[in-house]
């Protein structure tokens, strides 16, 4: 496996760790992807599998010391997003967990310091930076799933959301996204397809991401709305 750290936007670093095709059930492998925004009160959103916690600690040590880390955030409760919280927070004794209020309810007992659970709408004042908590139940997938939406760079912590195959991809690009992951949904269809669906979709896409922090596979930089609209639109079968 390699990891690889880049900075994607002002103080906004994409962590990669690449699974080669050999070792995962994927065409030409996978990316898992946490992002570290470096502020006064510095902000993990991922952890990756408890079993990286190792590569993921090593590349943020490049930038920063881990224990400085004050909030670590995660869409919802799975390995690839929040596997290594603990020991995260062992590393880290100032910082606390950040999730959705649900989340915080029905899996806080299984996180080592109490979480910080956000209601949809609420802010998080960083430093410079501030995220915004957006709700998202079962978008993708989980009753506690949800987003986190950084104002002054307009970057969507979008998670699982167009999550793309392959691996030794570019950290940000401009190319399409929406066609590979589309590709990979058809084999492997991680969606809930919760009736909200398409108004969270709407929801997310009004506030306008110009960065598209993906979970797994490049970022993405452009239009937003529109990618998120498309999306919107291949979900509900209308293109
Ligand atoms: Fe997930
Ligand atoms: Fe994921």
């Amino acid at each position: 496996m390699k990891t690889t750290i880049s900075e994607v936007d002002e103080q906004i670093y994409r962590i990669s760790v690449e699974v080669p095709p050999e070792s995962i059930p994927v065409p030409g492998g996978f990316t898992f992807n946490q992002y570290l925004l470096v502020d006064e009160e510095p902000l993990l959103f991922h952890t990756g599998p408890r079993p990286f916690f190792p590569f993921v600690e090593a590349a943020i040590e490049q930038v920063m010391p881990v224990k400085n880390l004050k909030h670590i955030g995660f869409s919802h409760y799975e390995q690839d997003e929040c596997g290594a919280l603990n020991e995260f927070l062992a590393a880290a004794p100032g910082a606390k967990p950040v999730c959705s209020q649900v989340n915080a309810l029905i899996n806080g007992g299984g996180m080592d310091r109490a979480p910080n659970g956000l209601a949809d709408g609420a802010t998080l004042r960083i430093g410079k930076k501030t995220l915004r908590w957006i709700d998202t139940p079962h978008l993708p997938h989980g009753w506690e799933c949800g987003y986190m939406f950084e104002e002054t760079t307009r970057t969507l912590l979008c998670g699982d959301l167009f999550t793309q195959p392959g691996s030794g991809m570019a950290p940000v690009t401009e190319a399409d996204i929406l066609g590979p992951s589309e590709a990979m949904r058809q084999g492997m269809d991680y969606y809930s397809h919760g009736t909200a669906t398409n108004s969270l979709l709407h929801k997310i896409a009004d506030t306008n991401p110009v960065l598209l922090a993906c979970m797994h596979g490049s970022a993405w930089r452009g239009n937003g709305k529109i990618l998120l609209l498309g999306l919107a639109g291949k979900l509900s079968g209308k293109n």
